[in-house]
């Protein structure tokens, strides 16, 4: 298949804080397990992490730290289109469009807003409240086939479909409706101290969420201490057995080996054993990518030019679709 005959593949993260590895299980790592088979964007999404207030220096550091694990990962900066989203105006602009073709009734049934602005009382901002907009418009503007993400994603990509054939319905085939793609095993990481909870960057309690950049030691010893039951048997049940299920989830999403599978491996073994050996198989697929990280970083002038070099195939994309909108809505033309 040529490239010009690809599928197109989108997807994202918030530009905040460090990635756990939820982040991680639930998306980057099959972004790059799919990106030879599709020509592909990533956005680091630091217009949607401004719903939330930022301190301006972290800020950017984490914005390009992001960057950096992306390529860290294995997701190569000139094969796929890696970039800032806020330097991307199309976005921002396609975004307001589509506020118009959006209802405030669906808006205010998404789950994520309502646990942010309970978790944010004190500034439950309109960007917090059409911030699917936004992630509709990133989504959109690229004609994308596929979108990797963790399952807390899937009621952002029902409005985004959603949206797209309402716009659709009344102007014709102007954008291609998007499939949410899903991991086998990993695409909802639970919390290690409260496994019926999502593991998240903002849980208070650090032994909860192991991040990418944890060391070794911290990797395992945050495993050892993970919450189980008092049952002794190795067994995937998410029910009867949130913590054991949650480990296993996280073995099988990076050997590959399915839950009966990982199971059999243990049978017989003690809960101890097998956190020993979930923290150390994590650590050994984290270290690699540290490893270039820590590399990529070091080297200012390498990752300023990688920022650099993307945001006009970003753009140029992004405004083809925009131009069309504007054709189809009855704005003027876009002269660029
Ligand atoms: P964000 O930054 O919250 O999360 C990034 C990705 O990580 C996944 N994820 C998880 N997967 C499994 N288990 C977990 N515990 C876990 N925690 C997070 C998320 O599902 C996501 O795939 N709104 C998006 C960012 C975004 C975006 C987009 C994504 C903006 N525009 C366009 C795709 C396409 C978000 O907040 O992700």
């Amino acid at each position: 298949m040529s490239d010009d005959k690809k599928q197109i593949l989108y997807s994202g993260m918030q530009a905040t804080n460090t990635l756990t590895l939820g982040n991680y299980l639930g998306a980057l790592k099959n972004w790059v397990n799919l990106h030879n088979d599709y020509e592909c964007f990533f956005g680091v999404m630091d217009l949607h992490s401004l719903t939330v207030r930022q301190v301006p220096a972290d800020f950017r550091k984490n914005a390009r730290s992001l960057f950096a694990l992306y390529v860290a990962a294995g997701l190569d900066p000139v094969d796929n289109c890696i970039y800032f989203q806020s330097h991307v105006s199309a976005h921002a602009q396609l975004a307001w469009i589509l506020n118009c073709f959006t209802y405030m009734g669906e808006l205010s049934r998404m789950t994520q807003f309502k646990d942010k602005s309970a978790k944010h009382e004190d500034n439950v901002n309109a960007g917090l409240f059409t911030y699917p907009v936004l992630m509709a418009a990133d989504i959109l503007l690229y004609q994308t086939d596929v979108v990797p993400v963790g399952k807390d994603q899937k009621q952002h990509l029902e409005i985004t479909r959603d949206i797209a054939e309402r716009f659709n319905n009344i102007y014709g085939d102007v954008f291609v409706i998007p499939e949410p793609y899903f991991g086998k095993s990993g695409a909802r990481v639970m919390s290690l101290q409260e496994p019926e909870k999502k593991m998240s960057k903002s849980d208070e309690n650090a032994n909860a969420t192991v991040l990418l950049l944890d060391d070794r030691d911290t990797i395992i010893r945050k495993f050892k201490r993970a919450v189980t039951d008092s049952d002794t048997e190795i067994r995937y049940d998410p029910e009867a057995k949130p913590g054991v299920s949650n480990l296993i989830e996280i073995y099988s999403a990076i050997t590959g080996k399915n839950y009966d599978e990982v199971s059999a491996e243990f049978a017989g073994k003690g809960y101890g054993d097998f956190k020993i050996a979930v923290g150390e198989t994590v650590a050994d697929e984290l270290a690699p990518i540290q490893k270039r990280y820590e590399e990529i970083m070091s080297d200012k002038a390498l990752l300023d030019g990688w920022i650099g070099a993307n945001d006009a195939r970003a753009a140029k994309a992004a405004f083809k679709t925009l131009g069309k909108v504007h054709r189809k809505v009855g704005l003027t033309d876009l002269i660029r």
